[in-house]
């Protein structure tokens, strides 16, 4: 029995497939190696598990009826973690209909497919995005979520709610988690981290949209996977839970903390704020500490430390 991973190649899929080898489990892989960001750069993160004999690839668009039928024909899925999507905020807004086309009817497609093959449970990448503009905080997964202020966030929210379904009619078991801003070794180029980095290296202006008093709740990559670990060994039923940090920073810090771990001065440029951005995320972490240990352990400062050593030895080739 295999675990299948969509989106394997991306950022955070790839950390899921090593750790998942790394446990024992085999993994089948589905990407179609977009060009949201260079394909390369994917292929490169598939680096260290494309010969391992636990891991398979399947080269293929996730809204393929016949590449899904396929996989589960030659694979026998013990559970599916599905994390194949277009990602990024600011981009949905100016490609709404491709968005939710993968995002949507991708997931669809996935849960018939899943569904008619008998597996019984799956995971789906939600998104702190779901929480909209909003002025209470922590984010709580009891929170009314039907504000999105983004195609992307609508997307996202419209996952969640297509996993709701499918598991009251086939009783699949489905966890949603949502993610808050990921970072780490293989984080996307285009994410403010990655790009803050790459900017201040070659001295060029950072842009700070909003005042800087804008806050993430950053989460280090290895907390996010031993996160999904953990909601892949005891999903159950349905249950959504936020995957945070439960300590957000704000822009200006954490441009401070960039600066240090990369000995450099940042030349900021105060941009207005862009359309589809949130103030603030928050997560409320106590539903998956309860069910299922979550606690994350890297903090920001060793966090992004591990992030510049990743990109002065890896990460400023491969972007
Ligand atoms: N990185 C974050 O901070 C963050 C935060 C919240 C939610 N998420 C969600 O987590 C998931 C992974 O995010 P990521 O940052 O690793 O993104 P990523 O872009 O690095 O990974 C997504 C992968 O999905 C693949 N893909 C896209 N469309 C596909 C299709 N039609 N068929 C098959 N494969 C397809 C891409 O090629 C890519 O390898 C996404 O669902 C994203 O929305 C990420």
């Amino acid at each position: 029995m295999a675990i299948l991973v969509t989106g394997g190649a991306g950022f955070i899929g790839s950390h899921l497939c090593e750790a998942l080898l790394a446990r024992g489990e085999a993994v089948v892989c589905l990407d179609n190696f977009d060009d949201f960001y260079a394909p390369a750069v994917k292929r490169k993160n598939l680096a260290g598990v494309l010969r391992h004999r636990g891991f398979a690839l399947v080269e293929g668009d996730l809204r393929d009826a016949g590449v899904l039928e396929d996989l589960f024909r030659r694979h026998r899925v013990s559970a599916v973690i599905h994390l194949a999507a277009r990602a990024g905020v600011r981009p949905s807004i100016r490609q709404p209909a491709l968005y939710a086309d993968v995002n949507v009817t991708g997931t669809a497609r996935l849960l018939e497919a899943a569904g008619r093959a008998g597996v019984p449970k799956l995971l789906f990448g939600s998104s702190s995005s779901v929480y909209g503009v909003r002025t209470l905080r922590p984010f709580r997964e009891t929170d009314e979520v039907d504000v999105p202020a983004s195609p992307y966030a609508a997307t996202k929210r419209a996952g969640e709610l297509l996993c709701r379904a499918t598991h009251a009619l086939s009783g699949m078991a489905m966890t949603c988690l949502r993610f808050f801003t990921v970072y780490g070794p293989r984080q996307r180029p285009e994410m403010a981290i990655h790009k803050f980095t790459r900017l201040i290296e070659g001295a060029e202006p950072v842009p700070l949209f909003g005042d800087g008093t804008t806050a993430r709740d950053y989460t280090y990559i290895d907390d996010i996977v031993s996160g999904v670990v953990g909601a892949l060994d005891t999903c159950l039923g349905f249950g959504v839970f936020n995957l945070g940090n439960a300590d957000p920073i704000r822009l200006t810090d954490l441009v401070r903390l960039l600066e240090v771990a990369l000995g450099k001065t940042a030349k900021l440029e105060a941009m207005p704020p862009e359309p589809g951005d949130v103030p603030f995320t928050c997560a409320d972490i106590s539903a998956a500490r309860a069910a299922f240990g979550y606690e994350p352990k890297v903090k920001i400062a060793e966090g992004l430390q591990r992030f510049v050593a990743w990109y002065g030895s890896e990460g400023r080739e491969a972007a």
